[in-house]
């Protein structure tokens, strides 16, 4: 049992104090995160990226995802660990069911899912079952494909209205936390008053109840020189990755970070 657990992410959301979480693929990066105060450890399908080199995470299987889910148990100190279900792991509930097992097996405490409405029936079966799931809504990375390449989701007022009903949907169905991606600022504000569940950001303003980053991204380590404007490099000015990583923590709990200028507007 992690130190940290879903009743703690609910009092967090309750009192305000924001949650931290990062991306983290091994035992060291485990480790040190957790020294550094960070909550919840997400074992990210951005791996495809950021350590196996790919342009997108659709090949990324659920292999993969398990070696490094135990890779982070074996770092880890007291945070919770959120893995992702990869590309077409879970386009069936037979296939959500078992490859969660999997991943929770490895060491994961919670799954992540990326979707919209059709989740809520797998939500709602995993839940039964003591998988706590966090739905991934906005941009989600899987269907880039649909989405005609990484672009801020929920613009247009159709299309916010949907996601806002999206959104109390899965906490319906039993989604323990949401994940927000490239969502204006407004409407992640809107959407993390309106559920109870703690819902995490990036690229969403800072008025969700917690902030994500990309481990890479944050340590100012890129493979393309585009950097996402919700990106902030922490190592810079820093002497040491361990003391950016705390950087990080401050800055997501003093709420300094985001700032208004890593955010979208309608
Ligand atoms: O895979 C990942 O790292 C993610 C974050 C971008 C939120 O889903």
């Amino acid at each position: 049992m992690p130190e940290i657990t879903l009743t703690t992410l609910q009092s967090l959301k309750q009192s305000g104090e924001k949650i931290a979480m990062l991306t983290c693929y091994d035992a060291t990066f485990a480790h040190a995160a957790c020294q550094a105060g960070v909550d919840v450890l997400l074992v990210g399908d951005s791996l495809g990226m950021v350590l196996q080199g790919h342009d997108s995470t659709l090949p990324v299987s659920i292999a993969d995802m398990a070696y490094h889910v135990a890779s982070v148990k074996r770092g880890n100190q007291g945070a919770l660990i959120l893995a992702d279900l990869p590309f077409m792991a879970y386009a069936t509930t037979e296939q959500a069911l078992h490859n969660c097992a999997v991943l929770m097996q490895a060491g994961a405490h919670m799954v992540k899912l990326e979707g919209a409405a059709w989740l809520a029936e797998p939500i709602r079966l995993l839940a039964e079952r003591g998988v706590p799931v966090c739905a991934h809504l906005g941009l989600t990375p899987q269907a880039v494909n649909i989405l005609g390449g990484y672009k801020v989701q929920g613009r247009q007022e159709a299309q916010a209205r949907q996601m806002r009903a999206d959104a109390m949907a899965l906490e319906q169905a039993g989604a323990a936390m949401l994940l927000l991606e490239c969502v204006p600022s407004e409407l992640a504000a809107e959407i993390s008053q309106a559920v109870n569940i703690p819902v995490i950001g990036i690229g969403a303003g800072n008025a969700t109840d917690g902030q994500v980053l990309v481990l890479h991204d944050m340590l100012g380590l890129s493979l393309s020189d585009r950097t996402p404007k919700f990106v902030k490099n922490f190592m810079a000015g820093q002497s040491s990755i361990q003391t950016a990583l705390s950087a990080y923590v401050k800055a997501v709990k003093d709420q300094s970070f985001p700032a208004a200028e890593h955010g979208f507007s309608a």
